[in-house]
């Protein structure tokens, strides 16, 4: 796509992140069945995907349910990146996007990531130069700051980058934290709304998990093009389907499973229904289950006031409360239920083989009522409780099992 298609696409629309391991093209479907209708892969690093790696080279791929795909690209050069982007034309990707909020070491001791808002001008001279070499739009996604609350200079990168004229890029996706933040403050609307305010078509990203938070902080900042949504789709997949319809569903156990053994089934179609697939899909499909089991019923009636003081997201522990006084303690919940909502990764791993074997959606049902003992339950809980002490909740997403940790 050009940049005015792209911008035309995207306009009043919900995109889903870019998320490294938990972006793959199964996933990616399965919110394209719930309405995602504009999608994008996982980061991929431009140097190792020029050079034929295999693994890099996977991210840039598309589900054929995908209908707007853009792949997301790590370079610090003009020639990698638009080799990169001539790659991703190949493939059939709709457009690139250049990370330049990526706080992760792995990415900023190379230059990349974050650590390309250091030099404002330099990144500008970055982007244009890709921008006039690639046949396919180029979009950029930023944080805040390139640190901390210190060295806030997004007002600086857009407007360089809106001063490129027909070399700017097509829009610009604005995580609403610094880099050092992570995940540990509210995303900031008002410097989100700030920064649409300019030239450049905006799209704001953090921290929407329910559609009314979507349409509370479309009215916080109303100059904003699109929105972005990261960990909310991780938690809900369905929530496309909510931003659309303005409702919010509350599925029962059953039908959480059929969603979670819909997700299966796509990574089989993938990756191969065979001991080969199940052992290329075991690094993403277990994983899911850390934010899966996150999901929580949030009516607007019951969390709407809740989430006007602090997003949802960072809030799971006064979530939990008020379910308390809505649906009893956890324990008095349905097993079934009770594994839905377990963050330990021994259940995760146990759940997604449970799925993964199942022959239909009422088979993982079964299965995951025979998972849900007592015995099984009890450990579980305990080894929550001994957790509780030392995780960060606010964090958002738990870095384990994995090289690459979290954006
Ligand atoms: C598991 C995970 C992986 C992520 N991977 C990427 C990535 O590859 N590229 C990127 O630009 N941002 C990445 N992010 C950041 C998200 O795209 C998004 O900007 C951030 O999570 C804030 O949105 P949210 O509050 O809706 O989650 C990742 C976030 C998470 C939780």
């Amino acid at each position: 796509m050009k940049t005015q298609e792209i911008v035309e696409a995207i306009a009043g629309k919900a995109i889903l992140a870019p998320l490294t391991r938990g972006g793959t093209p199964a996933f990616r479907a399965l919110c394209a069945s719930y309405g995602a209708e504009i999608t994008m892969g996982e980061m991929a690093f431009a140097k190792f995907l020029l050079k034929g790696d295999r693994k890099e080279a996977a991210r840039l791929r598309r589900h054929e349910s995908e209908t707007v795909f853009g792949a997301q690209i790590a370079t610090n050069t003009i020639d990698e990146g638009a080799r990169a982007c001539a790659v991703a034309a190949e493939r059939g990707c709709d457009w690139v996007d250049l990370n330049c909020g990526c706080p992760i070491y792995e990415a900023t001791r190379r230059g990349l990531g974050s650590a390309l808002l250091r030099k404002p001008p330099k990144l500008a001279r970055l982007v244009s130069g890709i921008v006039a070499e690639s046949d396919l739009a180029v979009s950029v996604k930023i944080r805040l700051s390139p640190s901390g609350d210190d060295d806030v200079n997004f007002p600086e990168v857009l407007e360089l980058l809106s001063e490129l004229g027909d070399l700017a890029p097509a829009f610009v996706s604005v995580h609403g934290r610094t880099t050092t933040a992570r995940y540990k403050t509210a995303a900031n609307w008002t410097a989100v709304e700030a920064a649409a305010r300019g030239p450049l078509p905006v799209v704001g990203n953090g921290d929407i998990l329910t559609y009314y938070e979507a349409e509370a902080r479309r009215e916080a900042a109303p100059s904003t093009h699109a929105i972005m949504i990261g960990r909310g789709a991780l938690t809900t997949p369905w929530l496309f389907d909510e931003l659309r319809s303005r409702d919010v569903w509350l599925p029962r156990a059953a039908e959480r499973v059929d969603v979670y053994w819909h997700l299966a089934t796509l990574f089989k179609a993938h990756f191969g229904d065979d001991e080969r697939g199940r052992s290329a899909a075991w690094y993403f499909f277990p994983w899911h289950f850390d934010f899966l089991t996150r999901w929580r019923p949030l009516p607007e009636d019951a969390f709407g006031d809740m989430a006007k003081r602090r997003p949802l997201v960072q809030s799971s522990r006064e979530v939990d409360d008020v379910l308390i006084k809505l649906e009893g303690p956890l324990s008095s919940l349905d097993p079934l239920e009770q594994l839905l909502r377990c963050p330990i990764p021994e259940a995760h791993n146990l759940m997604a083989a449970a799925l993964w074997d199942a022959g239909s959606s009422k088979d993982a049902v079964a299965a995951l009522d025979r998972l849900a003992t007592p015995d099984n339950l009890a450990t579980w809980a305990a080894a929550k409780t001994a957790a509780s002490g030392t995780a960060d909740e606010l964090e958002g997403h738990t870095p384990r099992r994995g090289k690459r940790k979290s954006q």
